[in-house]
């Protein structure tokens, strides 16, 4: 086993810096990283350029003092016992380090994530990034990744894999959006922020994922031949060719604001990047991440997603997970790339000692930071081994101790808290004549299989026809513990009203039948149609339409319903084709709000709560209007032939859609309320920095967490004054837009790119100013000659409003004098 170990990694070394795509008659030269090679070692393909050696950590950023009690413990380690610590074993967590009992080092616990402890039994399921991305909110971002992370630490985990930034949405079929927050960066970013400042605030490790370039499932990892023999594959992942601007400017983007943040380790993604498999992509985790961003944590593979010892380790793979050998780490008991590898490696000289105490060194940093070494720190639960599917007890192969309570409640008082989330992140995105908030009718109809309890269990990990949705599937599920459906939540409001509630869950009754002879007595006061839109990892989605014949389901109800309100349970995007029809008089998108989803409806439904969500991303008029689909299938037999290019670089989404002038339904950032708002035509630019223009190039600072510290410098304010005009308090979210300067800024710049946004309460008639900072990057563009974010001569607009299409009132202004 040994000799055929090393063959493999050998020949994985040789394909450390991989291949990608031939070109054709592709513009090559913006795909900088694409570059020429020799063919006869790696193939016809471009290739990614190496960078090493992986830079040691410096604890820059405050964690000083917890990298030298890392170097303290790291100098008593053996070097099996350091192999250890940066392999994965099967055990009681996702994911699982060994405890070296000697140092009263305790291990660790990894668990997902991203939108509850999965693993775990007596724990909340929170709403899903969408869902949290639409609150547009830093508060319920910062306070949802406050209380997951309690939730993860009282269970004994020591690392949470969340939060999600790849995908970013590049493609609305991707099935893994929902977990991931918006399709734009900045919104995500400071949703990243958010998230892990909460997390780590609450004691746990966040792990931003998947880094990088990891925005479809289809092909994300390698096809093996039929006998599965370990590196012997059919077809390479799929590769992420993107060029040096795209993926600075859309994809590292949140990264940058997840390394900022303090994040303590970061999730490699499984496909490959510009050619070479990301979690051994040199340029991606030495060069963008360890380099230009300062990161003092430590990469972890995503689980199977590691191809090579040697190779991995050189290019910045930190700890391999979840440590055995083959996709999804199946062979456990065939070893591993790092583990006795890596101890052999080092032994004969092929890889430095210094790098090896390095990825220990960054894994027990954070570590010590967030006081993980204390006492007191929970055990791991012991009712998580026996629900943890992935590496049941009889796969281990060492012993675990676990100690301490089982099935620890650890929910506290989160309901409550998911409850307001989950109304307070709903986007009205149709309102005609009033028809929400209900007005205490007397006979109201529910429709649709959404509607009603779930009927397969709660673990919702299966795309079930009959029961109300509350996540999507893989991974970042979460096990719920109690549900509240819409039509339960609906059936006790309506009760006070004393009012007749009938329902219909069959989509296909429903959308077979003519819903008059359903009803009884007269016409409903107001119909309610419940539809749901499933998506899970692994698989892409497959069309943008509400499942189970949900659009025939409305326009059978709206027939015959004049006060006809569409709610959706959706991982993300639906194309709503019957938006405009006369007798749907609302339409709410819930997205994945989590336990507490009918609760959270009903407060939207009768007023409790007035809705303030906004689009996360673009609803089209079609599902072909959308660009960027998934590479679905390839009519090659290479090896290395699934290619995804980047082409359309910066423009997703609204920055496609705006470039192209294309009619949308209904744009990113948009979303109505129960009350009506103003933006006064003034906006005011207000210098921070003393001086009224700036420098083009930022100043050359040593690097910190968040890179060049220069970039993160505000240097403006932009204000502007907001009015509650209509008879209810509600909540707005003002936006800005930035135009960049036309001549000055490379071509290929998007129209208009959200630079701002703050969510404000308001009582009627109520004004207040509200304020943007603008930092140095966020006027900045990645210019690939000088590798250095610039900010170009020339007059900018700030356009603010309530959408990316709703723009109110502008400024001009021209930083670089
Ligand atoms: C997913 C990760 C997840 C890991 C462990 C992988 O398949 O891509 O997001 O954290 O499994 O469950």
């Amino acid at each position: 086993m040994a000799s055929k170990l090393a063959l493999v990694l050998s020949t994985l070394l040789l394909a450390v810096n991989g291949q990608a795509y031939d070109g054709g008659d592709r513009d090559e030269d913006a795909f900088s990283w694409v570059q020429p090679l020799n063919t006869t070692i790696l193939g016809p393909y471009g290739h990614s350029p190496a960078v090493l050696p992986s830079p040691n950590a410096t604890g820059a950023g405050g964690w000083e003092e917890a990298l030298q009690k890392a170097k303290d413990f790291v100098a008593q380690l053996t070097v099996e016992e350091k192999a250890d610590m940066i392999t994965g074993t099967p055990g009681p967590c996702v994911g699982n380090i060994v405890a070296i009992p000697r140092l009263g080092f305790k291990g660790l616990c990894l668990q997902d994530g991203p939108l509850a402890i999965r693993v775990a039994d007596y724990a909340s399921v929170f709403m899903a990034g969408v869902s949290a991305a639409a609150s547009w909110d830093r508060d319920l971002l910062y306070e949802r990744g406050y209380a997951m992370g309690r939730e993860f630490r009282a269970k004994g985990a020591h690392v949470a894999l969340s939060p999600v930034a790849g995908p970013l949405g590049r493609s609305a079929y991707s099935g893994r959006n929902w977990e991931g927050f918006a399709a734009d960066p900045y919104l995500t970013g400071v949703a990243m922020e958010e998230t892990i400042m909460g997390h780590q605030d609450a004691g746990v490790q966040a792990t931003p994922k998947h880094f990088i370039g990891n925005e479809q499932e289809t092909m994300r990892n390698p096809l093996y031949d039929v006998n599965g023999t370990v590196g012997a594959v059919t077809f390479e992942a799929i590769s992420s060719n993107i060029d040096d601007r795209t993926m600075h400017e859309l994809y590292l983007w949140p990264f940058a604001n997840a390394v900022k943040a303090g994040a303590a380790s970061f999730m490699c993604s499984y496909q490959r990047l510009n050619g070479s498999y990301a979690c051994e992509n040199s340029k991606a985790q030495n060069g963008l991440l360890k380099g230009e961003l300062g990161f003092q944590g430590y990469i972890m593979s995503d689980w199977g997603g590691t191809h090579s010892g040697v190779a991995s380790i050189e290019g910045g793979l930190d700890m391999n997970m979840p440590g055995g050998l083959g996709s999804y780490g199946v062979n456990w008991k065939a070893g591993s790339y790092f583990g006795a590898n890596a101890t052999a490696a080092v032994n004969n000289g092929t890889v430095p000692e210094s790098r090896l105490d390095d990825m220990v060194i960054r894994i027990m940093t954070p570590y010590y930071f967030l006081g993980q070494d204390a006492e007191d720190f929970p055990s791991v639960d012991p009712s998580t081994a026996n629900l943890n599917t992935f590496s049941p007890p009889s796969s281990w192969l060492r012993e675990f101790n676990l100690t301490g309570e089982s099935s620890r409640d650890v929910r506290e008082d989160h309901g409550g808290l998911i409850r307001r989330h989950g109304a307070e992140a709903t986007v009205l995105l149709k309102n005609v004549d009033g028809a929400l908030p209900l007005k205490h009718p007397k006979s109201i109809a529910i429709f649709g299989n959404d509607a009603g309890d779930d009927t397969e269990g709660y673990y919702n990990q299966q795309n079930f026809e009959f029961g109300t949705l509350t996540a999507g599937g893989g991974s970042g599920t979460g096990r719920l513990t109690y549900l509240i459906s819409p039509s339960e939540a609906i059936k006790a409001r309506a009760a006070q009203d004393k009012a007749l509630v009938q329902q219909w869950l069959n989509n296909t009754l429903i959308a077979t039948s003519n819903v008059t002879d359903l009803w009884i007595p007269v016409v409903p006061e107001v119909c309610l149609v419940f539809l749901k839109t499933w998506a899970e990892e692994a698989k892409d989605r497959e069309h943008l339409s509400v499942d189970w014949h949900g659009d025939d389901v409305v326009y059978s109800v709206a027939k015959s319903c004049n006060n006809t309100v569409v709610v959706t349970h959706s991982s993300g995007i639906n194309t709503l084709p019957w938006a405009d029809h006369p007798n749907v008089t609302a339409i709410l998108a819930v997205h994945y709000p989590g336990q507490e989803s009918g609760n959270s409806i009903a407060d939207i439904l009768y007023g409790d709560v007035n809705p303030s969500g906004r689009l996360p991303y673009t609803i089209a008029l079609n599902g072909s209007d959308y660009n960027a689909p998934p590479t679905t299938a390839i009519n090659t037999t290479g090896v290395y032939d699934w290619q995804s290019w980047f082409d359309e670089k910066l423009e997703i989404d609204y920055r496609y859609f705006d470039a192209h002038d294309i009619k949308v339904r209904y744009e990113f950032g948009f979303g109505l309320s129960y009350t009506t708002f103003e933006l006064a035509n003034a906006v005011e630019v207000e210098s921070c920095t003393g001086s009224e223009t700036v420098s083009s190039r930022p100043e050359a600072q040593p690097v910190m967490p968040g890179g060049n510290p220069a970039l993160w410098e505000v240097l403006y304010n932009v204000t502007a004054s907001v009015t509650n005009t209509g008879g209810v308090a509600g909540a707005t979210v003002p936006q800005l837009y930035v135009t960049f300067p036309s001549g000055t800024t490379p071509a290929g710049t998007p129209p208009k790119q959200l630079r701002g946004f703050t969510k404000k309460t308001l009582q009627p008639g109520e004004t207040a100013e509200v304020g943007f900072e603008l930092m140095r990057r966020d006027l900045s563009y990645w210019d690939v000659v000088s590798q250095e974010w610039l900010i170009p001569e020339g007059e900018f607009v700030f356009n603010v409003g309530f959408s990316s299409r709703d723009i109110r009132a502008t400024a001009k202004f021209a930083p670089v004098a």
